[in-house]
């Protein structure tokens, strides 16, 4: 047993002897003993009374002190208090913490009754859902978030699939919705931002369909021709000579294809080079003029290059030809015989480096200017197509320079002639000890 109970048996026996003692000597055992155990039950209720008060005003009142028994009950009290402070402290840090994890959460969080009315919702919530908590609470959702398929889907109650709606507070947003039920028939709705990969999938869509497309055409041509000369018993070696040299065309036309859209996916997914060469672009304009002149064949157009032989470029020879090869091959395609091509190679003012192509061809109308480095975008599909473009050059152009912190600047007028201009930053010029510029 307790010490502190023995010190109370022990009082009520001290009070039982003293009151024995005095009641024997004056006669009036009874009343000392009624006065003595009255005392003992007037202190024991007064604890009691104190203990009563204090639970009752918790908050503001103090915890009594007292000595013996009710002392040990007190500070028993006192400690399990302290353990409860603790564990809320805990539990409120906890809170606190989810909160903050909650309010930076990039997807929006809403919390269900069971009959759909809202209990709570992160910030999130707000840019998404439109719902703002706490001033929503206690509000029904579908009050909010009136899309038919969302109401429906929420209402069905089978979440083993998203849903995908746009955002009621701003269309453009696409949001993938998850609802877990939990706990006595919540829900957690759970709206995420779709929006880049709805637009990613669109892309891919487009992309597959154009593939589609342009491969069809040379296909149907190939096809026709195969079908048509099983069926032929006899054929002069003329006609055979042509159909073969259309097949051909058709051919090279779907290897370019395949080629620019391989070329396209490396650039893609290759990783960030970590060496790269001094590319003497001087030396490639050489080729490229060459290049050039043997595309413009009978056209004769003026092919002029204009270089600064001391500045180099860091970068990869391989893409940056490719993407000069394509502006170079533009100009050419898209110029009238006769017209004038300059190709040139220095550094501006600010110490980047330069590299243009200038045309006096058919020049492009400003409303496609922005749209030119998409794939497959041409601005005369047609004619594009007709004169073997697969439409992907100047996407590869784009990638290219994307690699090589670089960008195309575009400048071009109707009936008067185009400049290309790819800008590399000053970081990736370099000089050597060569003649500072000339005519090549
Ligand atoms: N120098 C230019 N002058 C006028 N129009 C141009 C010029 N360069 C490009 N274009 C226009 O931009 C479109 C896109 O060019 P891009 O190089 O991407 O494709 P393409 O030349 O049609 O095909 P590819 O280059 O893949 O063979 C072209 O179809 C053409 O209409
Ligand atoms: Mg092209």
């Amino acid at each position: 047993m307790p010490q502190t109970i023995w010190r109370e048996i022990w009082i009520l026996v001290g009070i039982a002897i003293t009151s024995l003692v005095l009641g024997l000597i004056t006669g009036r055992l009874f009343l000392i003993a009624a006065i003595g155990f009255g005392l003992y039950i007037f202190f024991t209720l007064r604890h009691l009374q104190r203990l009563r008060h204090w639970l009752r005003n918790r908050q503001q009142a103090e915890i009594p002190d007292a000595g013996g028994l009710w002392g040990d009950v007190f500070d028993e009290i006192r400690q399990l208090m302290k353990q409860t402070e603790n564990r809320e402290d805990r539990l409120n840090d906890m809170l606190t913490r989810f909160q903050s994890a909650a309010a930076a959460m990039p997807d929006a969080m809403v919390i269900l009754s069971q009959e759909s009315d809202i209990e709570w919702a992160n910030p999130s919530a707000g840019r998404l859902f439109g719902i703002r908590y706490p001033r929503d609470a206690g509000t029904r959702l579908f009050n909010l978030l009136r899309d038919p398929d969302f109401v429906q889907y929420l209402q069905h109650g089978d979440y083993s699939e998203l849903l995908e709606i746009d955002s009621p507070e701003n269309s453009e947003i696409k949001l993938s919705i998850q609802v877990t039920p939990f706990g006595s028939l919540q829900k957690l709705v759970i709206g995420r931002d779709v929006t880049r990969l709805a637009r990613l999938e669109q892309m891919r869509r487009h992309f597959v369909a154009n593939v589609s497309h342009e491969l069809r055409t040379p296909l149907t041509v190939l096809g026709g021709f195969v079908e048509t000369l099983g069926h032929m018993d006899q054929i002069r070696m003329e006609d055979l000579k042509k159909y073969l040299a259309t097949m051909q065309e058709q051919a090279v036309r779907m290897q370019r294809l395949v080629d620019d859209l391989l070329m396209l996916s490396k650039l893609e997914t290759a990783a960030p080079r970590t060496h790269d060469e001094t590319v003497d672009v001087t030396a490639l304009l050489a080729g490229l003029k060459e290049q050039a002149e043997l595309l413009s064949g009978e056209q004769h157009h003026v092919i002029t290059v204009e270089t600064d032989k001391s500045l180099r470029l860091l970068g990869s020879r391989e893409e940056l030809l490719s993407a000069f090869s394509n502006l170079v091959n533009n100009a050419v395609r898209y110029t009238p015989a006769g017209g004038r091509i300059a190709l040139a190679w220095k550094a501006a003012p600010d110490g980047s480096a330069c590299f243009s192509v200038s045309d006096t061809g058919e020049g492009i109308a400003l409303e496609h200017v922005p749209h030119l480095t998409e794939r497959f975008y041409r601005v005369d599909t047609a004619r594009s197509r007709a004169s073997g473009g697969t439409g992907l050059g100047l996407s590869i152009v784009k990638h290219v320079l994307l690699r090589h912190d670089a960008r195309l600047d575009i400048e071009s007028e109707p009936g008067v002639g185009s400049t290309f201009t790819c800008v590399f930053p000053t970081a990736r010029a370099r000089r050597v000890d060569h003649p500072v510029s000339g005519i090549a």
